[in-house]
């Protein structure tokens, strides 16, 4: 089968297709046919060597698709050959054919098309757990959203409306904001870009303050981190929660940990994969609620832009260098 591979650590110029034997069929495992996969983050980090878990060289890269069941392994129960299901397996989804555990296959609705199989489960995943388990978003509340129109952030700004919040999003540009307020936000600004300066930040914690009158954002969901992250803890509500999704912007930020204590606010970590290896059942619930919304058309993932296999690289480089909107697939 052909497949995209880490030969060498770097960046996504890189990369390789290459011709690798078919994956074996393990116990309690099936095989899949990919017709789709979406590109996430952590690809971007695995293939430099900066991602949490690093699998041993070679490997490909692609931590999520979509495709239809050609065999099983032994013991496996509840899925069956022709199903048609998506995958989270964190590893090897950028090629034609992958193994995943019976665990981490999910059978989707008929209605549901490959592309948008492969582009639900880690963000929508993500951003339903953090507002529903983490953040207990409730009705009314006004939730700020940073990186809006990625991948995370797109599917948040979805769900947010879903719950019944007044949503905020913000951007680095105006197509990205266009985008959200799309999806459904009810307001949307442009941060600036690089590094802020202390006025930068002062501006960003007025901008938010401005738009919630005066009081803040009560949920504020955050996976870009570096010096956006305190701005925004000072534009939070009393009670507010802020979640920490994740970095893109580079830095860690370090944060003064007295602004939790004056304005009665959680700081609120968001792991969504190490939950779903806990509370598996928990997390298929989750799935459950994300295809009746699907159904509903409360959600409809936006998939901006999809390369072949053959480009999968570019695909990668894409969110690498921040031009994606809401979720870039490989068409398999
Ligand atoms: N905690 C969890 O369980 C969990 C699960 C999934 C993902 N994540 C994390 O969430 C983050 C976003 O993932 P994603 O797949 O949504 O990525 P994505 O589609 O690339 O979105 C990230 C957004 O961050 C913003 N950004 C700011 N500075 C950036 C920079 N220097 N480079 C690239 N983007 C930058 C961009 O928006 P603007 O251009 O508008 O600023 C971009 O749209 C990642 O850190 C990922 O690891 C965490």
């Amino acid at each position: 089968m052909k497949a995209l591979q880490c030969v060498e650590l770097g960046m996504p110029d890189k990369l390789q297709v290459n011709e690798i034997p078919d994956p074996e069929v393990l116990p309690g495992h099936v095989l899949i046919d990919n017709k789709a996969a979406s590109v996430n983050f952590p690809d971007v980090l695995m293939i430099q060597g900066l991602y949490q878990f690093q699998p041993e060289l070679p490997f490909s890269p692609g931590g999520e698709s979509a495709g239809i069941v050609s065999s099983l392994g032994e013991g496996v129960k509840n899925i069956s050959v022709g199903d048609r299901v998506f995958a989270m397996t964190g590893l090897g989804a950028f090629a034609e054919k992958i193994v995943a555990p019976e665990h981490a296959v999910v059978k989707i609705p008929e209605s549901m098309d490959f592309e948008t199989a492969a582009a639900l489960p880690m963000t929508y995943g993500t951003s339903l757990y953090a507002l529903k388990q983490r953040a207990e978003l409730k009705e009314g509340e006004t939730l700020l959203v940073l990186g809006a129109a990625g991948g995370v952030g797109l599917a948040t700004v979805e769900l947010g409306k879903a719950m019944g919040a007044k949503v905020i999003a913000a951007a680095s540009t105006q197509e990205k904001v266009d985008l959200c307020i799309q999806h459904g936000a009810d307001e949307g600004f442009i941060y600036p870009t690089g590094k802020l300066d202390r006025d930068q930040q002062k501006e960003l914690s007025s901008k938010i303050k401005e738009l919630t009158g005066g009081m803040g954002a009560n949920v504020v969901y955050d996976p870009v981190g570096d010096d956006y992250s305190e701005p925004c803890i000072r534009a939070t509500a009393w009670d507010g929660r802020y979640l920490v999704i994740g970095f893109a912007a580079g830095e860690i930020p370090k944060i003064p940990i007295n602004l939790a204590l004056l304005k009665g606010m959680k700081i609120v970590g968001v792991f969504w994969g190490a939950w779903v290896g806990m509370f598996p059942e928990e997390n298929k619930k989750n799935f459950q609620e994300l295809f009746q919304l699907h159904s509903d058309g409360k959600i409809n993932p936006e998939v901006s832009d999809s390369f072949s296999l053959d480009k999968g690289a570019q695909a990668i480089a894409h969110l690498k260098d921040r031009k994606a909107k809401g979720k870039v697939i490989i068409k398999i």
